[in-house]
C-alpha cells in the first residue's frame, strides 16, 4: 500500500486519531507534571533561603566580625555563585558580599542575574531583612528551576515522537492488513456486480466485525440467490405457457387470412380470435394483480375482518352456481373469527377456492366451507369430494399458470391458485392443500386477532 492511500484507510485515521489523543494526554501531562515540580522546588529553594536567614539571625548578636567570617565562609563554599550574599551595615556600608551592592527590598523578590553582577542567565531568588542591625541580602540561583522546563520538555517531546511514531507504524500495519480482507470483499462483490450470485464471501473463525458483516451478505446473497431463480423460473412459466393460447391466436387470424382469400366468411374465425385475446388479456390482468398483492402495499390497508361472516356470504353467492353445476355446497361455520386482513383479497381468494371445486370437479361433489378458530389461529377451508390433486403436484399448483394434465381443457388461467397463495402470504396465513379422501380440502391458517370477538 503506497504512504499516500494510508489516508484513505478508516482504520489508519483511526490509529492516528488514537495517536493525537495520547499526544494530548503527554502534553497535559508535561504541563500539570512541570507545574507541581516548580511549585515544590521554589518552595524548598524559598525554605532553604529562610533557614540560612535564621542560621545567622540565631548567631551572637554582638559579634558581627563573627557574623562577616560566617558569611564569607559560606561565599568561598559557593565558587560559581550558586548562591549569593550582602552584608552591609547600618551606615550602608558593605561589610561582605559576592555580589554588586544593590539596593533589594526587604523580604521576597526575583532579581536578574545581570543587577547582581553575577555571569549567567538565570535569576535569583532573594530574601533580605535586618539582623542585628545590619542588612542581609541572601539569594539562591533559580538554575534549577529554569532548567526543570527544559527536562521535561525534553523528556516528554522524546517520548512523543516514539508514541507518534509506533503509532504511525501500528495503524499502517492494521490497514493494510485490513485492506486485504475489504480487497478480497471487493472482489467478491464485483462478482456479485457481474452477475454470478453464487459467490460467497470468506468468513474466518475469529468472528470479528468484518465476519458478521460478511456472514451477513452471505445470507443476502444467498436469499438473493433464491429469490432471482424464483423469478427467473415465473417468467421461464409465463413465457412458456403463453406459447400455447398465443398460437392459437395465430391459427385463429391464419384461418380468417385463408378463408378470406377464398371468399368464405372469416366472423366466426374472428370471433374465436377475439375471445383468445380476452383469455391473453385476462391471463396478464391476473398475472399483473398477483404481482400487485405480492409487492405488499395493500398491507396498509388491512383491518379487522371477521371470516366466518365473508365465507358465509360468499357460500351464499355461490350457492345457485354450485347447483346448477350439480353439486351441493354447505357452510359448517359456526362461531365469529376476526383476523386482520383485506376483506376484498379474501373474499377473492375463497371465491376462488370454491370456482375450483365447482369447476374441477364431476357432478355430484359435495362441496363444504368452514371455518374454524383455536386461541391463536383462524382455519378456514374449502374441501370437495371431487378426483383430488395428486400429493406430487400439490406444491405445483400453487405455481403461476400450472394446471393438471386433465384441466387443460377445463376454463381457467392457471392463476387461481396462485392468486390465493399470494393473499395467504400477505396476510401472514399458511396454506395448505390436504387430501379429504376422497377430494382436496385447501386450508388456509390465519394468525387469530385477539380483542375483538
Ligand atoms: N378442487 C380441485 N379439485 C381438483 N383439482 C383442482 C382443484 N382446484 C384446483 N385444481 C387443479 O389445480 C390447477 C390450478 O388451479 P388454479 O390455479 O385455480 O387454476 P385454474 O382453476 O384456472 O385452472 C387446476 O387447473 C386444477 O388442475
Ligand atoms: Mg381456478
Amino acid at each position: 500500500m503506497r504512504p499516500a492511500d494510508l489516508w484513505r484507510h478508516s482504520s489508519f485515521r483511526l490509529a492516528l486519531g488514537v495517536t493525537l489523543a495520547v499526544l494530548g494526554a503527554l502534553i497535559l501531562a508535561g504541563a500539570v507534571g512541570y507545574t507541581v515540580l516548580h511549585r515544590q522546588l521554589a518552595d524548598r529553594q524559598d525554605a532553604r533561603l529562610r533557614e540560612i536567614f535564621t542560621t545567622f539571625q540565631q548567631s551572637d548578636a554582638a559579634d558581627q566580625q563573627d557574623l562577616i567570617e560566617a558569611i564569607a565562609a559560606r561565599i568561598k563554599a559557593s565558587p560559581n555563585q550558586s548562591s549569593v550574599y550582602l552584608l552591609r551595615d547600618a551606615a550602608g556600608k558593605v561589610l561582605v558580599a559576592n555580589i554588586n551592592d544593590v539596593s533589594v527590598p526587604a523580604g521576597w523578590s526575583t532579581v536578574e542575574a545581570a543587577t547582581l553582577g553575577v555571569p549567567t542567565d538565570y535569576p535569583y531568588r532573594i530574601f533580605a531583612g535586618e539582623l542585628h542591625g545590619d542588612y542581609l541580602v541572601i539569594g539562591l540561583s533559580n538554575a534549577d528551576l529554569d532548567d526543570l522546563a527544559e527536562i521535561i520538555l525534553t523528556g516528554f517531546g522524546w517520548a512523543a515522537v516514539a508514541v507518534l511514531v509506533a503509532a504511525i507504524a501500528a495503524g499502517g500495519w492494521i490497514a493494510s492488513r485490513l485492506q486485504r480482507r475489504l480487497n478480497a470483499v471487493t472482489e467478491t462483490l464485483a462478482r456479485v456486480a457481474s452477475g454470478d450470485l453464487s459467490t460467497r464471501l470468506a468468513v474466518s473463525k475469529r468472528g470479528d466485525d468484518l465476519d458478521v458483516i460478511s456472514g451477513e451478505i452471505n445470507q443476502t446473497l444467498s436469499r438473493l440467490g433464491a429469490l432471482v431463480e424464483a423469478m427467473r423460473q415465473v417468467s421461464a412459466d409465463i413465457a412458456h405457457e403463453l406459447r400455447t393460447p398465443l398460437n392459437r391466436l395465430r391459427i385463429h387470424i391464419e384461418g380468417a387470412a385463408l378463408n378470406a382469400a377464398s371468399g368464405a366468411s372469416v366472423d366466426d374465425d374472428l370471433a374465436a380470435a377475439i375471445q383468445q385475446s380476452e383469455a391473453i388479456d385476462q391471463t396478464f390482468s391476473a398475472l399483473l394483480r398477483i404481482a400487485q398483492i405480492e409487492a405488499g402495499a395493500r398491507r396498509e390497508k388491512f383491518a379487522p375482518v371477521d371470516v366466518a361472516a365473508l365465507m358465509a356470504s360468499v357460500g351464499e353467492v355461490y350457492a345457485d352456481v354450485a347447483e346448477d353445476a350439480g353439486h351441493t355446497l354447505r357452510a359448517d361455520i359456526t362461531d365469529a373469527a376476526w383476523v386482520m386482513g383485506d376483506r376484498e383479497l379474501l373474499t377473492q381468494a375463497v371465491a376462488n377456492l370454491i370456482e375450483n371445486a365447482i369447476r374441477h370437479c364431476p357432478p355430484g361433489t359435495q362441496i363444504t366451507c368452514a371455518v374454524r378458530a383455536s386461541r391463536t389461529e383462524v382455519t378456514a377451508s374449502v374441501t370437495d369430494t371431487g378426483p383430488g390433486i395428486p400429493e406430487a403436484e400439490r406444491d405445483l399448483v400453487l405455481r403461476r399458470l400450472y394446471r393438471l394434465e386433465k384441466s387443460r381443457t377445463t376454463m381457467g388461467t392457471g392463476l387461481g391458485l396462485s392468486l390465493v397463495k399470494a393473499v395467504a402470504d400477505l396476510h401472514g396465513a399458511e396454506i395448505c392443500l390436504v387430501d379429504a379422501a376422497p377430494g382436496l380440502r385447501v386450508e388456509l391458517k390465519f394468525p387469530r386477532i385477539i380483542g375483538v370477538s
